[in-house]
């Protein structure tokens, strides 16, 4: 079946991988991250197989996409404008998603430690989560560190026309490789979480404060789905085509 009518840009079958059903319209993370099909590192699986994986009907995956779409003319300003150049690029990277990160990273841990204290007696799946969600920060720091210290300023000196990396030897394949291994790692953890959450839900004895923990765990997977996705997809292979160009030119 074809989709021509209701994608933005290009014909999509239930055969195309779905890296293509979000390169079209990257609000679709959000949808397909709700039915829990990975976008992000599991994204060159053809749509129809990933939906056969999850035990879901791939029409009605389809059908949520077409509804929840955002056309590209429709989205904001600020998310049109982010990919306009690299610097721009990692500057909305820094802003938006490694901000959000670190915001969590101070407000869960308490929300963590206050359902725990609640809860754990009945519910002792909740250390398990805790560990998963500690050992997601543990890598996520660092993380964050290398691509803000290392490769995010190696990509603003190619936007500047140095195709030296700044003297780094081996330019930015190395540094992005080790990246994109670490975003399948927090990737893995996220799909634990999901599934330690029950799919973000709250047993009937639950409380407020667990309600509120699962809604910023699903946020978080949300976010961070795009937030990779963003990475592997756009920044990371403009980056090394404005590289790979620059050494042909010779710099
Ligand atoms: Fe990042
Ligand atoms: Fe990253």
């Amino acid at each position: 079946m074809e989709y021509e009518a209701v994608m933005n840009s290009k014909l999509l079958t239930l055969r195309s991988p779905v890296a293509d059903w979000v390169n079209d319209d990257m609000h679709r993370t959000k949808v397909l991250d709700r039915f829990g099909i990975d976008s992000c590192c599991g994204g060159q699986v053809p749509l129809d197989e990933a939906c056969r994986i999850k035990g879901l009907d791939p029409e009605q995956v389809v059908k949520a996409m077409q509804e929840d779409s955002v056309p590209v003319e429709a989205a904001s300003g600020a998310e049109q404008d982010w990919a306009n150049s690299l610097s721009g690029m990692v500057d909305h990277l820094e802003s938006t998603h490694h901000a959000y990160l670190k915001n969590l990273m101070a407000e869960l841990p308490p929300l963590m430690d206050k359902v725990i204290a609640a809860h754990s007696a009945r519910h002792s799946a909740l250390h398990t989560l805790k560990e998963r969600v500690d050992m997601l920060w543990a890598d996520l720091g660092p993380h964050m560190m290398k691509e803000e210290r290392v490769l995010f300023p190696m990509i603003r000196r190619l936007d500047q026309g140095d195709g030296s990396g700044g003297g780094h030897c081996g330019g930015i394949n190395n540094p992005i490789r080790v990246m994109m291994h670490e975003h399948s790692r927090a990737a893995g953890i996220l799909d634990e979480i999901r599934q330690l959450t029950n799919q973000y839900s709250v047993p009937e004895d639950g409380c407020a404060s667990w309600g509120l923990l699962v809604e910023k765990l699903r946020g978080l997977e949300e976010d961070l789905l795009l937030h990779m996705y963003k990475e592997n997809e756009i920044v990371f292979p403009a980056a090394l085509e404005v590289e790979g160009f620059m050494a042909g030119e010779g710099h």
